[in-house]
């Protein structure tokens, strides 16, 4: 499913109205029908409720307009409430039809709205603001959004609810929280990113009568499971290991020894043929739950990280595996970078680089510049802050456009660039695909490393970065979606996300 920016539900409005001819005001019709339709499922009867609709100036009020007189004919108390009576256009068509049909429209003022603070409503609709809005969320605006989140109401949100803007889903000065938004054609930005998508509460999306073939250059896609290849998952009876792929993992430290333990248990558990793990020797003391089937390649280390001279020993190895994965617990050191220059400048092996990697990049511009340059698959897979610092940017730079964040270091280094966070973000920096799977549950220290590890075994499998990325953060996120059905405490630990891989493949495939 494709999510749009505000510019293109614009051009794909004017194309309907303009090239197709398909007037602007039956397109406010049908949004505003649906809207009305979704409510009038949710509840058995609507005619002893008290329902309030507030209406802003533009094209969005006049959605609530059309809202409004459906609900007038099943229900006597209905009120709506105007900001501005100069109204769009198209608008005021539905405004007049509500005066002649004599619904109670009042324009809101401080004391209306003080007034309404008795008054209890059942259902209130917000038609205030859509992808329209421009500024901050001031005055008698922000006192009524506060009104409608103060009550008690089931509030529902056409097109997006007000205050939240459609292409950053960043709250603008304050937004309608609402139980349900009803989003027309396709959903916006602030629809599916956070913070956005929780102040929408349960996304709707509806048909409009938009023909899909005006619908064109769409980049950015919710990722679905129609979305990825699983064509690798089947295993020819006649294959040996060799067949599924040798992984290599440079990962781990006396500090940070689980990273290297869950990141290889995860590739290896998510099928690849081998799986290596050059960890410094200070770091196997902690080994106790690495899966026996990892082979470790322990290797000299310096006051507890890996050292550049014990790391070249194995340089006969790194030849021989199909994808290497590079950062996980390694820590930030001079050593690391010079392991991370040697990789780049004299191998040509398929990359993963995630956390210390990514921070070792972030302050290396040798290292920049030949990642940039490397002639093989690359898949970087930073968190926010990660991406901060690569970008040397401010986090909340990134948290404000992730989409474009993403995109930017994808092109920068000509690589995958899997955005880790509450929706994560996988672009080639062309296509966008945004994941809506995964919970809360999943927000520990761990967790990227298992990710990594996933991505690192499918490239092993045989599929590109791009597919190995969207098939790897579908499976993590639905593993853990899996693992959160059955608990009722609401964390979940990543080594059991590992665990639940194997479920997450049968929900997948079956
Ligand atoms: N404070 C006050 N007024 C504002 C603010 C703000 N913070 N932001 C925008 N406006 C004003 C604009 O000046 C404009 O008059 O609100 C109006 C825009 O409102 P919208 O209805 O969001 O935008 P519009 O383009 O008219 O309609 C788009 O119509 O197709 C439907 O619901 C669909 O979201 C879509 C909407």
């Amino acid at each position: 499913m494709f999510v749009l920016t505000s510019s293109q539900m614009r051009e794909i409005d004017r194309k309907a109205s303009q090239e197709i001819g398909i007037p602007e005001v039956v397109l406010m019709e049908n949004a505003g029908f649906c809207v009305f339709e979704e409510i009038r499922k949710d509840f058995e009867t609507l005619d002893d409720k008290n329902i309030a609709v507030f209406c802003g100036k533009g094209n969005n009020g006049g959605d609530g307009f059309v809202v409004a007189r459906y609900l007038a004919q099943v229900c006597p108390n209905v009120k709506v409430f105007l900001f501005d009576e100069n109204v769009t256009l198209t608008s005021k068509v539905f405004l007049d039809i509500l005066k002649r049909l004599e619904v109670d429209v009042s324009i809101l003022s401080e004391e209306l709205l003080l007034s309404l603070k008795t008054q209890r409503f059942d259902i209130i609709v917000d038609a205030i603001f859509g992808i329209g809005l421009s500024k901050d969320i001031d005055g008698l605006y922000k006192k009524a959004i506060e009104y409608i989140n103060g009550s008690s109401a089931c509030v529902y949100s056409v097109d997006i609810p007000s205050g939240i803007c459609s292409d950053s889903a960043q709250v603008k000065g304050c937004a309608v929280k609402a139980n349900k938004t009803v989003t027309f054609v396709y959903p916006k930005i602030g629809n599916i990113l956070y913070p956005g998508s929780y102040y929408c509460g349960k996304v709707i999306v509806k048909d409009i009568g938009i023909p899909e073939k005006i619908i064109k250059d769409i980049k950015v896609k919710i990722l679905t499971a129609e979305d990825l290849d699983i064509s690798k998952f089947y295993r020819f009876p006649d294959s040996h290991k060799g067949d599924y792929g040798k992984v290599g993992i440079v990962a781990g430290s006396k500090y940070y020894p689980g990273a290297a333990v869950l990141c290889s248990n995860a590739a290896l558990q998510s099928g690849c043929g081998l799986c290596y793990l050059i960890t410094p020797q200070e770091a196997l003391y902690f080994q106790n739950l690495r899966k026996p089937e990892i082979i470790v390649l322990p290797v000299d280390g310096k006051e507890g990280v890996i050292s550049f001279d014990g790391f070249v020993k194995f340089d006969e190895y790194l030849a021989k595996f199909d994808v290497l994965g590079f950062g996980c617990g390694l820590t930030k050191n001079e050593e690391v970078e010079k392991i991370l220059i040697h990789i780049l400048e004299n191998f040509q092996i398929p990359i993963v680089i995630d956390a210390d990697g990514l921070n070792t990049l972030s302050s290396s511009q040798k290292a920049k510049k030949l990642l940039a340059n490397y002639k093989s698959q690359k898949v970087l897979t930073p968190h926010y802050m990660e991406a901060a610092r690569i970008l040397g940017v401010d986090v909340k730079d990134v948290a404000k456009s992730p989409i474009d964040a993403a995109t930017k270091i994808a092109s920068e280094f000509r690589a995958i660039c899997v955005l880790k966070g509450s929706r994560t973000i996988i672009t080639d920096g062309d296509e966008v695909f945004i994941n809506v799977l995964g919970n809360p549950g999943m927000a520990k220290g761990g967790s990227g490393d298992v990710l990594t590890g996933i991505i690192l075994s499918m490239i092993a499998q045989g599929y590109s970065a791009f597919e190995a990325a969207k098939l790897s953060v579908y499976l993590h996120s639905l593993s853990a979606d899996i693992l959160l059905e059955k608990k009722a405490m609401q964390t979940i630990l990543p080594s059991d996300i590992i665990e639940g891989l194997d479920s997450a493949i049968r929900r997948l495939i079956e």
